[in-house]
Order: structure tokens, then sequence, then C-alpha cells
């Protein structure tokens, strides 16, 4: 218990995406202008959906969930960036160090799982047009995004409490923007063999969804080669495209991320991460909201509505 104590008593510290000080100015920057565009622009499409609706169905209800992970997964690293990196400090206590890796796994893999379930929504709206409707119901698309989060939140909890449990003696600089379960990992001063296996487990749980969309997408590709493009396919298929571009954006950056050895601090690193911490969530609204008719008519709606319920 003392050890415990002596380790949640001493703060940690963020050593930020690069670690020089020259990139962190740049990045300070970079994030200054991508987390209020990437609230306002999640919020808009989360509003644009609540308030029109044509875009009452499951498509556009897990677009509206993804967004708002979105919002809560950049929250969690780049206000705490943003705020250090003005106050000039790097500390981080122990306990929001947790917090905030705990949060990061869960809306992570939360995330991950809602873009399986579009793909799948997708799948099932391009080769079962016909019963669509039956498939993706109110309740099967409910089910969907509460499993979303159940299984995200179980495969933060426990790397989570493992982590806390481990004694942290010496050095406690964690390399990166926040704190990651890896470089956090590497600073205990004791065995770490069990953690490492049950991050594997984690990685493997994370990967499931990908797996998911891979078979969607193959079930979807096979589908419309063999069958003559009809109009209601073809509308379906456009969709695909943001969602692909949104699906390789997060995992091309996480998968660059972990599934390779554990390396120092390098620019490409830095570079990755930001991607996934901030860039993605930033593109998501844009990526779907400028191919796509539905959502540009619903924000320019939005936005009609307020200026003419504005008294004059
Ligand atoms: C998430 O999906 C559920 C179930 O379809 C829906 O009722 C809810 O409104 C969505 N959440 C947001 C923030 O739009």
């Amino acid at each position: 218990m003392g050890e415990d104590n002596q380790s949640s008593s001493l703060d940690f510290i963020l050593l930020g995406a690069s670690g020089q000080k020259e990139q962190e100015n740049l990045f300070f920057i970079l994030f200054l202008f991508i987390y209020p565009i990437t609230l306002i622009g999640n919020l808009l499409i989360i509003l644009a959906i609540r308030c029109d609706i044509r875009l009452h169905n499951p498509m556009y209800f897990l677009l509206a969930n993804l967004s708002f992970v979105y919002i809560f997964f950049s929250s969690v690293t780049i206000p705490k960036a943003l705020t250090n990196h003005l106050l000039g400090t790097k500390a981080i206590s122990f306990r929001g160090c947790l917090a905030q890796m705990c949060f990061m796994l869960a809306l992570g893999n939360t995330d991950s799982y809602i873009l399986a379930a579009m793909a799948y929504d997708r799948a099932v709206a391009i080769t079962r047009p016909l019963h669509y409707t039956t498939i993706m119901s109110p309740r099967i698309c409910t089910l969907l995004v509460v499993g979303s989060w159940v299984v995200g939140n179980t495969n933060a909890v426990p790397h989570t409490v493992l982590t806390a449990r481990l004694p942290f003696c010496g050095n406690k600089e964690v390399a990166s923007l926040y704190c990651d379960i890896a470089p956090l990992l590497k600073l205990s001063c004791s065995d770490i063999h069990f953690n490492v296996k049950m991050m594997y487990l984690g990685a493997a749980v994370f990967s499931v969804p990908l797996l998911c969309i891979i078979i969607s997408y193959v079930w979807v590709f096979t589908m419309v080669l063999r069958v003559p493009s009809t109009k209601g396919v073809l509308k379906a298929f456009s969709t695909c495209g943001s969602h692909l571009t949104v699906v390789s954006l997060y995992y091309g950056t996480v998968m660059g991320m972990y599934f390779r050895p554990l390396t120092s601090h390098s620019l490409k690193d830095a570079v990755i991460t930001v991607m996934y911490t901030a860039v993605t969530p930033m593109l998501n609204p844009f990526i779907y909201s400028l191919r796509n008719r539905d959502m540009k008519a619903a924000l320019g709606k939005l936005f009609s509505k307020r200026i003419s319920s504005r008294p004059l």
C-alpha cells in the first residue's frame, strides 16, 4: 500500500508527441486549430442528423454515434496537451495518467466497433436492400451501439487496473503525447510480462472489428460486381467510399503505431500519434458531409433554420 501511495502522489511527465521543443510548438499551433474544428464539426453532424427526419435511419444514427465518440476521443488528449504547453509544464498526476489511458483505450475500441457496425449496415443495405429495414431494425441498431460501448469499456478496464497495480520507481517520463499503455508499461520497475501478454490480447480484441469490416466489404464487392448496377445499389455504394476512407485513416495509423516493435521517440511516431488522436476525428465530419448530398442538405437546413429564426 505504501508504494501505491508514493507513486500516486508523484507526477508523471508527458514528453509530448515528439519530445522536441520546436516540433512541440508546431503541434501546439496545429492543435489550437484542429481541436475547435473537431468539436464544431462533429457537433454539427450530430445536430444535422437529429434535426432532419430524413436522416433518421441506422446509417446516420451510427454516424452520429461515431461523431459523439470522436468528440470525447479528442477531448481526452488535446486539452491536456494544450494547457500543459500553455502553462509550460509537462506534469500529469498518476491518476490523471491512468484515466487518460483508460478513456483512450475505451473510446478507441468503441470507435472501431462502431466502424464495424457501419460496415455491416452498408453491407446489409447493398446485399439485402429489400430486407434492410427489418434486419437493421431500431432494436438491432441500438444493440450494435450499446454493444460497441460495452466491448470498448471491457477492453479498457482490465489494462487500467493491471497498470494501476504496477510499481513505478525510477524514470517517469512517458514518451508520448498522452499516457499511452505501451510507453507507460515500459517505465515500470517490475516484471511486465503478464501486462504485455494482456496488451496483445487487447490488440486482438481491437482487431476483431477490422476483420468484420473486411468481410463486410468483400461481401459488398462481390455483390456489386455480380449484379448489374441498379440505382439503389449505387446510391448505397456511394457512402462506402467515405466509410472506407475513415476506416483506412483510423486503422492505418493505429496499426502503424502498435503492430511493430516499440521504438524510441521518433518524429514518425509523433506524426502517427497526432494523426489518430487529432486529425482523423477532425476529418470525419468533412469526409462524410462533403461527399454526401443528404448530409449537405441537412447541414444547409440546419443553418437556414437558425438564420431565419433569428429575430431581425
Ligand atoms: C446512437 O445510436 C442510437 C441507436 O440507434 C440512437 O438512438 C442515438 O440517437 C445515437 N446517438 C447520437 C449521439 O446520435
